[in-house]
């Protein structure tokens, strides 16, 4: 009886999950969808004898954390040729007809996220995998089981017992909207587009988290060794039946005036797809014709894509805003007229510096021409001056400090003007603040952006240092807190007493110094006293810390305010020492290695821990100082030619291991040409 329930419910939901997330046409109500998908739950918890990997409940992920393996493609991901011009597009054209007379071409959308390949095993999703550099990815099933326009299973019977299928994950502009104002919420950095949102995704080592992000998952080409279509066009009808979600915005084309005219249209109806486009992609339908047609070292020459050119608007200039930052660097911001652009609806955009806004002679009232690059904050390009208004007079840059009037300056090499106030500037202070508490830094997450500034306001913290001294008295009081907020803060204030020194370095908000610089400081000075005691020689020995760097410590460290705020955080308890090292064994102590490539067994980062943890240094770039170039696949021929000539020992993984295992033993040269 209840395994009946269970596969009944099983049916309907796999049926309901094709209507809602592949055909886009519900039929039923999200919340009996839900009460049929908690039953399931139930009954699945309460009988786990019936447990089936394929159930529609396992799209919900899970918690464990999860390492991606590198696996090979059994069908290298080649890339696109890929051009902005009309004219290139149709030499295309001729030379596809010049080799193979008059064909049909299929014209798709090229859609704008993250390539995946789907194995398929007798009807089951075997395995997923990215594109990686073309020839191997990361294995991402656990993911991609979460996404629901995935089939676990296909339906139908007359798919071939083995394939793959390729596409793209996307993330539609709704989800990708909405995670970046939760990421905002809770002072996270922003995704800079929906393709950079799809792919980190993918990489999550959650699929809990995956499941929550909405992705979708769209087709565009099968591949196998005995597929049994003679068409592009088919595969795809096919794919459609067993259950895939392929775009119905496809066409076959007969003619350069036909691929234009689907250009043409699509050019302009993207703007109301609800997820991201980057252009057309033109294929040869007929596989026959593809295989007299060919390849090149890197991409079939039967396809091309022909890329839009990135969407612009133009709106009027309302008004310039000057934003202060924590380093005190000013930012011009422009208030627009709100319009639609790449899906959304932009209202502020930046303009980033005086010198720029000089160059475009931008001015209120003009309209302008507004551009999403590939980052969060849509740019200004330049202004239709045809629209100029009469009275329109050049815009005259500020010369104090928006908030707290100090004259500002500019320093040498930098195109942006700063306000030098740093230990009275409003949102100097705050922005410091809530750079320290940040999830990254010392991690206070029962801070947010709006309580610092009401601390702040109330007098109760005027620098990071203050933190400490906070009482749960003082701030339960003060509006929307309360008491139960109030303890909530001063608790999670303490426990960032616990919060690693290379994550208090970060914490400090040095200028330059970020999450890495920190973490190499960390690791080379071991403590704070050594990083402020160092001179800018000594500072520049730290990996990846640079004349500029050294300078922004030698800085920090010459003010007195800063040193008086270390040492209130040094009697609060802060970690200024980075924990000593526990080493599995000194078998490496002496020893520097450089890793390079990718290798079977681990990650780079792994064996990077291994050598630290076994008393081995890690460098950066091979030099004569380095005795081990641990090398995986494809390492880079100019290492290789490097090390040859410095005569560095090139050992591979297995032998690195082996060298762990061995006490730390060289293991002896291999014979020529073994290693690869
Ligand atoms: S076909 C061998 N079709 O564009 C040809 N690719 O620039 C394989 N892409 O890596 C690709 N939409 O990630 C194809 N309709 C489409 C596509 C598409 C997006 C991506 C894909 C590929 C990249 C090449």
């Amino acid at each position: 009886m209840v395994r009946e329930r269970i596969e009944e419910l099983r049916r309907q939901l796999e049926f309901h999950n094709h209507k809602y997330y592949v055909e886009n046409a519900p039929a039923i109500s999200d919340f009996e969808f839900d009460r049929l998908m908690r039953e399931l739950q139930e009954l699945e918890a309460a009988h786990p004898e019936f447990a089936d990997p394929d159930s529609p409940s396992v799209r919900v992920g899970s918690d464990i954390t999860s390492e991606f393996r590198t696996v090979r493609h059994r069908y290298p991901m080649l890339s696109l040729g890929n051009t902005y011009s009309l004219g290139e597009l149709h030499e295309f054209l001729e030379r596809i007809e010049r080799e193979a007379g008059p064909v049909e071409y299929v014209c798709e959308l090229k859609f704008d996220g993250t390539a995946i390949s789907l194995t398929y095993e007798n009807g089951r999703l075997l395995r997923a995998v990215t594109r990686g550099d073309g020839v191997e990815g990361d294995d991402v099933t656990a993911n991609i089981r979460t996404v629901r326009s995935v089939p676990l299973r296909l339906r139908g019977g007359d798919w071939p017992k083995f394939f793959e299928i390729r596409g793209e994950v996307l993330m539609p502009y709704a989800s990708f909207d909405k995670i970046n104002a939760e990421r905002e919420a809770a002072g996270e950095p922003l995704f800079a587009n929906p393709r950079n949102a799809a792919a980190g995704t993918l990489k999550q080592q959650q699929s809990a988290v995956v499941a929550r992000r909405g992705l979708d998952c769209t087709l565009y080409q099968l591949s196998g060794d005995d597929l049994p279509f003679q068409t592009h066009w088919q595969s795809l009808q096919k794919a459609r039946e067993w259950g895939f979600k392929v775009s119905d915005c496809a066409r076959i084309c007969r003619s350069a005036a036909e691929v234009d005219a689907f250009i043409a249209h699509w050019d302009a109806a993207r703007r109301e797809l609800p997820f991201p486009t980057d252009g057309v992609v033109i294929k040869v339908n007929s596989f026959a014709e593809r295989r007299k047609i060919g390849f090149t070292a890197k991409a079939p020459k039967w396809a091309v894509a022909y890329k839009f050119k990135a969407e612009q608007a133009l709106t009027r200039l309302l008004s310039v805003d000057f934003q202060v930052g924590r380093t005190g660097a000013v930012t011009p911001v422009a208030n627009l007229e709100p319009v639609r652009l790449a899906g959304t609806s932009v209202r502020r955009a930046t303009l980033h510096n005086a010198e720029q806004m000089a160059l475009l002679d931008i001015r209120p009232g003009d309209m302008v021409y507004v551009e999403k690059g590939g980052e969060i904050i849509p740019k200004i390009t330049g202004v239709e001056l045809s629209e100029r208004p009469a009275d329109s007079r050049p815009f005259k840059y500020i010369e104090v400090c928006p908030v707290c009037s100090t004259p500002l300056v500019r320093y040498e090499g930098e195109a942006k003007h700063y306000c030098p106030n740093q230990s009275g500037c409003r949102p100097q202070i705050i922005g410091r603040i809530i750079h320290f508490i940040r999830r990254k830094a010392m991690d206070i997450d029962g801070l947010g952006e709006e309580t610092v500034e009401l601390l702040f306001h109330n007098g109760l913290v005027r620098d990071i240092s203050d933190l400490y001294d906070l009482r749960a008295e003082q701030l339960a009081p003060l509006p929307r807190l309360g008491e139960k907020s109030a303890e909530n803060i001063v608790r999670s204030v303490q426990a960032s007493l616990g919060v690693p020194f290379h994550r208090v370095l970060f914490g400090l908000g040095i200028r330059f110094v970020g999450e890495t610089t920190a973490k190499y400081l960390a690791d080379h000075f071991r403590s704070l006293d050594a990083v402020m005691h160092a001179s800018r020689e000594e500072l520049v020995e730290a990996d990846e810390v640079g004349g500029k760097i050294a300078d922004a410590i030698l800085d920090y460290f010459a003010d007195a305010d800063n040193l008086r705020i270390i040492g209130r955080l040094r009697d609060a308890g802060v970690q200024f020492a980075a924990e000593e090292r526990v080493l599995a064994s000194e078998v490496l102590a002496g020893k520097s290695f450089v890793i390079s490539g990718r290798f079977a067994d681990h990650s780079r980062d792994e064996l990077k821990a291994l050598i630290e943890a076994h008393g081995g240094r890690n460098l950066a770039a091979v030099s004569a100082s380095v005795d081990f170039i641990v090398a995986g696949e494809n390492m880079g021929p100019a290492k290789l030619k490097k090390a040859e000539k410095l005569g560095v020992r090139i050992i591979s993984e297995q032998e690195f291991i082996a060298m762990i295992q061995g006490g730390g033993a060289v293991p002896a040269v291999p014979a020529q040409g073994e290693l690869f």
